[in-house]
């Protein structure tokens, strides 16, 4: 990697300070699996500054340079113990009214005592999620930095650690054109470190993935688990290794045990120059919405334990339908963001379970967690709820298309996000984008996605959400060749206002796979009422969901709904009397306790399909279910 050579200047001529800091980018390959590990947390007190100019970094302030080296004191514009303090993780705009608004660069600091407990323990330091870049330094030293704004950064911090450490994160909010998503959005950019800040130990070789599901062949009576090690790059590392992964000594080839005690399972698994796979015969009682069956899996490798809780479920598309467990099944689904109207975009465990059982009582079992890579913990409860989830990236609009950094961050988001959730069985697809105009610039980048997603994981389905086409009047976005299942976001009867539109956009339309309508909707002040012409008002979302069930119902292409939008969300771009700086298109208020008409007539529609045959992945004759 590049070493940036800083030019002998002082801060405040140096332009490109920002070049120092740009390598030792963590991402998905530094990323270890830690479900069922020890976590040592780092959540707590901070202390925490502004730094508008970043100067933090452009000064050094982590070196701690109080006296020049004739042993004169310096004078230095930061007193880390000093600062005031802020409980992490969190949003910073929500924590204070003068931060709501605030996007840039704070520093968080704090100390923290650590005692080695083996000499040859490895630490990695864990942030479950940061916006968007977070810079991270360790008792005087640059360790490394992250971007992306919704998905874990890990670095490997053994050897770094003392009996008293200091650890300094710079996390920067601002939004860039070239980042991902870009600086336009129809969401608040909330800024801070948001998601948990932890430190693993791991033995000297480690596991470093666990992926283990059900082989997608129809059978459901396979059971497929990949593992892969991590060594330090001090280990005997093979010299003809094109890989910058360390490979494990010929002597090094170790066995891996994996355990599912409930099916009686213990195989053993060879692993050679740090990877293994196994496929084991097994007749798992299949996960689905209705029967969210978990399994205690372990795995154990040389001196290493992990764990997870997973489900064991297969989701195909043959033809038009999609099959769970072999099963055609609707996706009666609702969209959300990540928010709370206390924390933003860090919403507390039990306001998430709030999410998910709201979405249950509308008549779900399905959901789409837009537009980005919403807490880990999310995807558990929707394990452990019953509930099929659609993940997301955030290639947002007019995302830079044409620029190859731009990818790189957009497929290591990928990449992270799918590495994150591999073994949760309530994930059925992975959505590589939303409203992209389509353009060819958009067409490689996305295609590029695609074909990713689909080279790491086998077991799932890629999808997009689409524009429709006006020209055409038709579902005909170039990307769909390239997806499982095609996402549509069509609003008839609010920015397209002519709701006999929607029959001829179907009736133009002849595609080969399944679609779901990802978006579709209209604002409602909470409260706000009039005719049924009235926009804005709860009685004409109220029309809009009427009229978009009516049609949708007799589409036999269409499997499933995420509607625009599960409660109203925080939004810069909504500035109208009736918004307020909200999106309104919610089903509920934003603190959720008040239901729109709306969310009624979607329940009804929903329960309609509930009762039909066309309904759920339920158990398949023969398959080893009940
Ligand atoms: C778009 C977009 C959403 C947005 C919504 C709206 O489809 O995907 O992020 O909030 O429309 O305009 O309300």
């Amino acid at each position: 990697m590049k070493k940036y050579t800083q030019k002998n200047v002082s801060d405040i001529n140096l332009e490109d300070y920002l070049g120092e800091y740009e390598d030792l980018q963590a991402t998905a390959d530094d990323m270890i699996f830690d479900s069922g590990r020890r976590k040592e947390s780092l959540n707590g007190i901070w202390h925490y500054a502004v730094d508008q100019y970043d100067t933090c970094i452009r000064q050094h302030w982590f070196e701690e340079r109080y006296l020049d080296r004739d042993g004169n004191t310096l004078p230095v514009d930061y007193s880390f113990d000093e600062w005031p303090t802020m409980q992490l993780p969190c949003c910073w705009n929500t924590e204070k009214e003068q931060f709501l608004l605030y996007e840039g660069s704070m520093i968080f600091t704090r100390t923290f005592r650590w005692t080695t407990e083996d000499k040859e323990e490895r630490v990695f330091l864990k942030i479950g999620a940061a916006n968007y870049i977070c810079r991270v330094f360790l008792n005087k030293e640059y360790v490394g930095m992250h971007r992306g704004g919704s998905t874990p950064a890990y670095f490997e911090v053994t050897g770094r650690l003392q009996a008293e450490n200091r650890i300094l994160i710079q996390a920067d909010s601002t939004r860039r054109p070239e980042q991902v998503p870009t600086e336009n959005t129809d969401w608040f950019n909330y800024g801070g470190i948001y998601r948990d800040i932890e430190l693993i130990r791991v033995p000297r070789v480690c596991v470093k993935r666990f992926q283990i599901a059900l082989v997608p062949d129809g059978t459901f009576s396979k059971i497929k688990v990949r593992v892969q090690l991590s060594a330090p790059k001090t280990l005997c590392t093979d010299a003809n290794a094109e890989s910058t992964q360390p490979t494990l000594c010929p002597h090094g080839n170790l066995s891996a045990t994996l355990r599912i005690p409930e099916l009686n399972i213990c195989a053993e698994i060879p692993v050679q120059n740090g990877f293994g796979e196994l496929i084991i015969d097994a007749a798992p009682k299949l996960w689905s919405p209705e029967n969210p069956k978990l399994y205690e899996v372990f795995l154990s490798c040389g001196g290493d334990v992990v764990s997870d809780t997973v489900g064991f479920r297969e989701i195909r598309v043959r033809g038009r339908d999609i099959l769970l467990n072999g099963w055609p099944i609707y996706l009666r689904g609702i969209s959300c963001h990540e928010e709370s109207v206390r924390y933003g975009k860090a919403p507390s465990d039990e306001e998430r379970l709030e999410t998910i059982l709201l979405a249950k009582e509308l008549g779900c079992n399905f959901m789409r967690l837009a537009h980005y890579p919403h807490d880990e913990r999310m995807a558990r409860l929707a394990d452990r709820e019953g509930l099929l989830l659609w993940e997301e990236i955030p290639v947002y609009w007019a995302v830079r298309f044409r620029r190859e950094e731009t990818y790189e961050d957009a497929e290591n988001q990928l990449r992270e996000l799918i590495l994150r959730d591999w073994n949760r069985a309530s994930v059925i697809i992975w959505s590589v984008g939303n409203e992209n105009a389509d353009s060819d610039e958009r067409l490689a980048f996305m295609k590029r996605l695609a074909d990713c997603a689909h080279a790491i994981d086998e077991t799932r389905m890629v999808s997009a959400a689409c524009l429709v086409s006006f020209e055409k009047l038709a579902i005909a976005d170039r990307l769909a060749e390239y997806l499982d299942i095609i996402g549509l976001n069509e609003y008839f009867g609010w920015y397209s206002p002519d709701f006999n539109q929607l029959p001829r956009l179907f009736a133009n339309s002849s595609p080969q796979k399944p679609v779901i309508i990802t978006e579709l909707g209209a604002d409602a002040m909470p409260g706000h009422h009039g005719t049924r012409t009235d926009k804005g008002t709860e009685e004409y979302q109220a029309y809009v969901y009427e009229r978009q069930v009516e049609t949708l119902q007799g589409i036999s292409y269409v499997k499933g709904l995420t509607p625009w939008i599960l409660f109203d969300f925080r939004c810069p771009r909504r500035t109208s009397v009736i918004q307020g700086y909200y999106n309104r298109k919610g089903l509920l208020s934003p603190d959720k306790k008040y239901k729109k008409p709306a969310f009624f007539i979607l329940q009804n529609y929903y329960r309609g399909i509930a009762g039909s045959a066309l309904s759920d992945g339920g158990n398949v004759p023969g398959s080893a279910a009940e």
